[in-house]
């Protein structure tokens, strides 16, 4: 409990920021006692009270023409949403405080908050913002770079996936020509319909629902990962389901998050998998098992393509799934938010919404928490953090860390500027344009509906994490391999 003693507010309307000073322990000043010789007891609280309204219809107006004007700083509607702000409290704003009144203050509110306060850590983020952006945007090594300069920087930094996976991809190859290649095979799958919605959709919800069958309690990563890879082997191949063998994608997964794994460590022991090699020949050249009818594709090819979009998919869709539907308190917002996936997805007007899930999801949980570069000489690769440009307080606000995929109804310019989970610059992802929300979004809300929180628990087997709602998760490749969503049986009457 903290004794509010004196408190002094200005509104300036010149860069629309309420300013909060309130000094503790300070003497009384003068006029505050002539004010109280100038009315009566009673003529006082009723003259508060009305100063009081009076000061929030004002506040509330001040609230919407700094809205209107900008969205410049976020601190006026903190403020308010902090609660800060009762008739009572308002009254000691503008009128004298009675010394007999103590005020209890929530713990939230800083003694201090100054224009200036804010403004430093709001430059402080800003530069290592820019910092991150300039790694990203390549423009750390010089200004125009040429591609191949730009391909050799990135390939370097990213050399350990060419000795895991042997795949020699945009991400991993400097050959301009191979870039040029891969992006083209990218780019034909990233141009979808509505009705490739609805099939992806129904691929996805039939493969979740013969995950369900005679289990109890499904192991979400590993569904995660297979599903995602399923989904990538339709999209990308045009895969024929009906030949596809459950178990080997359950091991063809596995392995590359293996190898992964392994290829972090880098005690050059890292090999290319010879399992891997196998499978993929089954997946993709085997004359009578192939899932890809007529496919003029090597498997080393075909793993090149979904590794990016296989890779980038699995972790953010799992944890958006979780966040949104298991752990955030408002289902129902969430549930008229998404009312419409599949069938507005590819729908500019309509998929607003709905794909606000997949741009926050993304934000908290980056498929790529860094993005490393080489330097142009030597020395180790240089990394631009993602993650932390996605959640600092300073930009996002005090529920930077909270799931809110409201927050992008409209973002602040610094937060424009801040977020960029798919890249910056010459070689930005191309499934930026729209189709990386709208596969994020189709996954999760399948995931959301057929393991919902109405029909099963989720079990992370961690203290911490069971019972807090509100703390993020955590995001490593190895951390959600014990998490479960357990069937809740439901008695009928
Ligand atoms: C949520 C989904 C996705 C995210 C978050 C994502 C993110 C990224 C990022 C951060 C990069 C740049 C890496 C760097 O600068 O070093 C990138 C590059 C790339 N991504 Fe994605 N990606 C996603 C999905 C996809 C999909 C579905 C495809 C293919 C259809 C794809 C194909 C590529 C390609 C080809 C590049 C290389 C671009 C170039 O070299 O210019 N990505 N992606
Ligand atoms: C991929 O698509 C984008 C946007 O349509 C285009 O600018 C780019 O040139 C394409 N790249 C290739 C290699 O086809
Ligand atoms: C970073 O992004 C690229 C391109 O999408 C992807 O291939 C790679 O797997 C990502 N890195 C990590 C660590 O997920
Ligand atoms: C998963 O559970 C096992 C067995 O209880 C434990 O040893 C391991 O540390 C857990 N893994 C994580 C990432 O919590």
């Amino acid at each position: 409990m903290r004794r509010w003693m004196g408190i002094s507010t200005s509104i300036s309307f010149s860069n629309v920021q309420l300013h909060l000073h309130h000094q503790k322990n300070c003497a009384l000043p003068r006029r505050y006692h002539s004010a109280q010789a100038l009315f009566p007891r009673s003529a006082t609280t009723t003259a508060k009270m009305l100063i009081a309204i009076l000061a929030l219809l004002f506040l509330s107006l001040a609230y919407g023409v700094h809205h209107i004007i900008s969205h410049q700083t976020g601190l006026l509607h903190q403020i308010f949403t902090q609660n800060i702000f009762t008739t009572l409290q308002l009254a000691r704003l503008i009128g004298p405080p009675n010394p007999n009144d103590l005020v209890t203050l929530p713990d939230t509110i800083p003694d201090s908050i100054s224009t200036s306060k804010i403004s430093t850590a709001q430059a402080l983020a800003t530069q290592r913002i820019n910092h991150a952006r300039s790694i990203i945007d390549f423009s750390y090594a010089g200004p125009k770079l040429e591609l191949e300069d730009r391909l050799r920087l990135r390939a370097l930094a990213n050399s350990r996936l060419v000795v895991a996976f042997g795949i020699d991809t945009s991400l991993t190859s400097s050959s301009v020509s191979v870039h040029k290649e891969f992006h083209k095979l990218a780019n034909a799958s990233i141009s979808k319909s509505n009705a490739d919605w609805q099939k992806l959709y129904e691929v996805s919800m039939n493969f979740l629902q013969r995950e369900k069958i005679g289990r109890n309690s499904v192991h979400l990563a590993e569904c995660v990962r297979c599903l995602c890879f399923v989904v990538v082997l339709v999209s990308q191949f045009e895969a024929d389901l009906m030949k596809l063998d459950g178990s080997i994608v359950k091991q063809v997964t596995d392995e590359i998050n293996t190898q992964w794994l392994k290829s972090k460590v880098n005690d050059g022991t890292l090999k290319r998998s010879e399992k891997l090699k196998r499978y993929l020949y089954t997946l993709f050249e085997d004359p009578e098992k192939s899932v890809v009818t007529g496919a003029a594709i090597s498997s080393t090819q075909a793993l090149g393509l979904i590794i990016p979009q296989y890779e980038t998919l699995w972790r953010v869709v799992l944890l958006t799934y979780i966040t949104a539907y298991h752990r955030q308190s408002d289902r129902r917002s969430l549930k008229k938010r998404v009312r419409d996936v599949p069938a507005c997805l590819g729908n500019a007007a309509i998929e607003k919404e709905a794909l606000k899930l997949a741009k926050e999801g993304l934000r908290l949980y980056p498929s790529n928490n860094s993005i490393y570069r080489a330097l142009p000489g030597t020395g180790p690769p240089i990394s631009a953090d993602v993650q932390a440009c996605h959640r600092y307080f300073d930009v996002w606000g005090p529920d930077a860390l909270e799931f809110r995929p409201e927050r992008f109804d409209n973002l602040t310019p610094l937060q424009e500027k801040a977020y960029f989970p798919f890249s910056l610059g010459s070689h930005k992802c191309p499934a930026s344009r729209g189709f990386g929300n709208r596969i994020v979004t189709m996954l999760v809300v399948s995931m959301g509906r057929a393991l919902s929180p109405e029909t099963g628990k989720l079990n992370f087997r961690d203290a911490q994490l069971d019972d807090e709602v509100g703390t993020p998760l955590p995001t490593g490749r190895d951390e959600m391999e014990n998490w479960s969503w357990d069937l809740v049986l439901v008695q009928r009457s």
